[in-house]
């Protein structure tokens, strides 16, 4: 294996490896839901497996509550949990005051109800990830089918009198069908470029009755972990900014690398 990470998982992985050193004996853990998620989940269950870490994880979708059960993580669900003490999950944009872009892997809703749910949200992401401002990458919306292209034209029309430089939207796809959610609902994405007022428009969006939920965490991180492909790993707080530069050692062993990818 070693030699053939490319760089981007090199860096998705050593924020992951870091970020899992929040996790301590006893805590419930909300556990995000993509590829960088993904890296976490293998490597808390890898010190469950080794080193006897006792911890409960609380998944953010169907796909990370499969792969956490498969690397040994005794999963319950949030009303079980009740209160989580740190949820970690990937983002598709942060931005500088840690508000993010999430939803990409169509997860938003689950992850944004576990994430505020948490004691501490802690994001993990590769650098190229960081933004002046949010909006590059489309911006999810979970809405209900019933009407949903309806909705979608309540939500264009509503983005003329907002703060973004798109309005176009599109329905997500899964090959020729709707991409459907864990919730059975659909997502529609955003092509919005820049977002002016993310929290003007994270509350504009969440009044229309169709849209169950929209991708923007607002005021919901309180740190993310950045990972860069030659093994360098930033800490950067709310509060404090960046509180730590490091270089993360590893191995590329073969139980967990051999076969994540997503
Ligand atoms: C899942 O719905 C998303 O919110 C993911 O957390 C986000 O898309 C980041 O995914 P990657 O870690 O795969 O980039």
């Amino acid at each position: 294996m070693a030699g053939e990470m490319l760089p981007i998982d090199k860096a998705k992985f050593v924020a992951a490896k870091r970020a899992a050193e929040y996790i301590e004996d006893g805590m419930r853990v909300g556990l995000g839901t993509g590829s960088t998620a993904a890296w976490l989940v293998r490597c808390l269950g890898e010190q469950v497996r080794n080193d006897g870490l006792r911890i409960k994880g609380i998944p953010t979708s169907t796909r990370t509550a499969e792969l956490a059960r498969e690397v040994g993580i005794e999963i319950i669900s949030l009303d079980e949990a009740k209160w989580l003490d740190i949820t970690i999950d990937g983002a598709d944009e942060f931005d500088g005051d840690l508000n993010l872009i999430k939803g990409g892997g169509g997860a938003l809703l689950q992850e944004k109800i576990v994430a505020t749910a948490s004691d501490q949200m802690v994001v993990i992401a590769d650098i190229g990830k960081e933004v002046e401002s949010l909006g590059n990458f489309p911006l999810p919306i979970e809405v209900i089918p019933f009407g949903w292209q309806t909705t979608q034209a309540l939500v264009e029309e509503t983005l003329i009198s907002m703060d973004v430089l798109g309005r176009q939207s599109s329905l997500r796809m899964n090959g020729d069908r709707s991409f459907i959610t864990d919730e059975g609902n659909y997502i529609l994405d955003l092509h919005l470029n820049r977002i002016g007022h993310p929290r003007q428009l994270a509350m504009v969006l969440n009044q229309m009755p169709g849209v169950v939920e929209n991708g923007l965490f607002i005021d919901i991180c309180d740190a993310v972990v950045i990972g860069y492909g030659d093994g360098r790993v930033e800490v950067r707080d709310i509060n404090e900014g960046t509180v730590e530069q490091n270089k993360i050692d590893f191995v590329e062993t073969d139980n967990l690398f051999s076969d994540l990818q997503e």
